[in-house]
């Protein structure tokens, strides 16, 4: 049988991209699929948690067994996640927020202009998810993600720090093959003092050994 480690345990989980609205039928996004959210999420749920995401537009199915929360813009994300967090004893933040979002969003579609070839838009940052989630009074047991393509260590270590988390999942972006929209991963895992490598495997098995160790961690909190 499956290891029961997180039986009883709330664990909430952030996945997919944000949808930041231009106007009524313009966005911002990236490319993120959902998958390595979705496949925690169901890791998860195997080993015995009660599971919630929250998740941004994807195209992705969850047994009904799951809570899923559907949102589309980064700051209806960070308000679901803080809305959560009384009930939320590990927080696993997959998500790939937008950084930035429109500061206008214009209620009628915008026309193109006939007299300019350019036009601005200007862009204002959103809040940050994870790290207000980690800096709340009641902060659940806070997981990151780092996806970077270079100095992956020195990143992750600064990330997990600046964002007061317990445990940094980093993956190497510029590898072919891995990670943003892909179907396997590889991840290094980061505490403040340990580090745990998940060799390149399918998401679903790169999942199960993720959620291994944040279960042993979050035993092992202090
Ligand atoms: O700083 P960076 O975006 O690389 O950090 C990535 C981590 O922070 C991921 O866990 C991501 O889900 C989370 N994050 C967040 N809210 C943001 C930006 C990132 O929760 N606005």
């Amino acid at each position: 049988p499956t290891d029961q480690s997180l039986a009883g345990i709330n664990v909430v989980i952030t996945a997919g991209p944000t949808q930041e609205a231009i106007d009524p039928v313009r966005y911002i996004s990236n490319h993120s699929s959902g998958k390595m959210g979705f496949s925690l999420a169901n890791a998860a749920l195997s080993m015995g948690a009660n599971v919630t995401v929250i998740a941004g537009p994807v195209n992705l199915t969850l047994p009904t067994t799951i809570k899923r929360l559907n949102v589309k813009s980064a700051r209806e994300m960070h308000q679901a996640a803080l809305d959560s967090l009384p009930m939320t004893d590990i927080f696993i933040a997959c998500a790939a927020v937008a950084d930035y979002r429109a500061e206008e969003v214009h209620s009628e579609k915008m026309k193109k202009k006939a007299d300019t070839d350019s036009i601005t838009l200007t862009l204002v940052k959103n809040p940050d998810i994870i790290a207000d989630v980690a800096n709340a009074s009641n902060r659940p047991f806070c997981v990151g993600f780092a996806a970077e393509t270079n100095d992956v260590e020195a990143y992750a270590l600064g990330k997990l720090k600046r964002k007061n988390l317990d445990l940094i999942a980093a993956n190497d972006v510029s590898v072919g093959g891995q990670g943003f929209n892909s179907e396997n991963n590889a991840l290094t895992v980061f505490a403040k003092d340990k580090r745990f490598d998940i060799g390149l495997n399918n998401k679903k098995e790169v999942a199960t050994q993720l959620l291994k160790i944040i279960s042993q961690q979050y035993e092992m909190r202090s």
